[in-house]
């Protein structure tokens, strides 16, 4: 943290605000940049990732509910393919309802290993892991997973079941998709990857994910202006801006918009940052795939699929992906 008080001089009154130097580097270059973007990960705050969990649970919002109830019903199917005294690395430590699904397939597990950037939450979710399941190892490890990952001694030599659950692949452009698999690839002794991804469908269902009737997802996307106005000491008139998610058929991907209601002007970090009238700030991309198409793309990176399994509706895919 660094004290920043970009104001200062021309107006002593204004309060100095503690400003997070990458949090500021990032949106300035983003909102001065010709197509204006948010980094997504800026989305979890204390606020955003509450309303995340509330998007989880929304009707329109199927792909948790429907990863779920893949993994309930084919979890069981991993124990043939792990050794004894393997251990579970997730990417992410999220939801704990399908790390438990995993767990509980699969009891000769020996560690689980939760993977995430905050600290804060892998403290969270290893104590309550560890206090019902007392025969495992839990491991956090606080790492950025889109980085290149250490494993910690002990971990490297240990078979490991690698688990992606929730479609954050999607969140990444092909490249850094392509990279990300790659790069899990290449850690020592992986016996498989459980990854989920959602599938390419009918355009209504996948803008209604992410539009929600109660206007849920809207919430979380806007808070990012809050979230600046409150941290950068900027300007933004919330309600000047609102939520879209639009697919786009060439990239197949739902893109996430904070759309400019009006012209108007934004003042940021002592700059100017003019808005046109309907000019949006893109904020995050969803990818969908095909299962086919999926299978391609692991293979490009290394990667056997082994299964995929879906739901009857075919909407979402959870693959298991093995190193030969
Ligand atoms: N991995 C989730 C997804 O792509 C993240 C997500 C869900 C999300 N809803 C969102 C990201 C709304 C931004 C805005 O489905």
């Amino acid at each position: 943290m660094t004290v920043l008080s970009p104001d200062a001089a021309r107006s002593p009154d204004a309060p100095t605000l503690d400003v997070d130097r990458n949090f500021a580097d990032s949106i300035l270059a983003g909102l001065t940049a010709s197509r204006k973007t948010i980094e997504s990960k800026w989305l979890y705050d204390v606020e955003g990732s509450r309303l995340f969990d509330a998007i989880t649970t929304l009707e329109e919002y199927y792909p948790t509910r429907v990863e779920t109830g893949i993994l309930e019903r084919y979890a069981p199917d991993l124990a043939a393919l792990m050794p004894p005294d393997a251990a579970l690395v997730e990417l992410g430590s999220g939801s704990s309802v399908k790390t438990r699904l995993v767990l509980d397939a699969l009891p000769g597990l020996s560690a689980y290993v939760p993977i995430d950037i905050s600290a804060a939450h892998l403290d969270v979710v290893a104590r309550a892991l560890s206090a019902d399941y007392p025969e495992i190892d839990v491991q956090p490890l606080a790492a950025d997973f889109t980085d290149r990952i250490v494993l910690p001694a002990g971990l490297a030599e240990r078979p490991k079941l690698l688990f992606f659950p929730g479609s954050t692949i999607g969140n990444f452009d092909p490249d850094g998709a392509l990279a990300l698999l790659g790069r899990m690839r290449a850690l020592p002794r992986v016996t498989g990857f459980v990854i989920g991804f959602d599938l390419i469908k009918d355009e209504g269902v996948l803008v209604r994910a992410y539009d929600d009737s109660k206007g849920v997802t809207a919430a979380f996307n806007l808070n990012l202006l809050v979230r600046i106005n409150r941290e950068l000491g900027a300007n933004f008139d919330v309600d000047a801006f609102r939520h879209e998610a639009r697919w786009n058929p060439t990239a197949n991907r739902i893109e996430m918009h904070l759309v400019s209601r009006r012209a108007q002007t934004v003042s940021l970090l002592g700059q100017r940052i003019e808005f046109a009238m309907e000019e949006s700030i893109h904020t995050e991309n969803s990818h969908k795939y095909s299962v086919s198409g999926f299978r391609d793309f692991a293979a490009m990176a290394g990667w056997r699929t082994y299964a995929t399994w879906t739901d009857a509706k075919t909407r979402f895919g959870v693959s298991v992906l093995l190193p030969d």
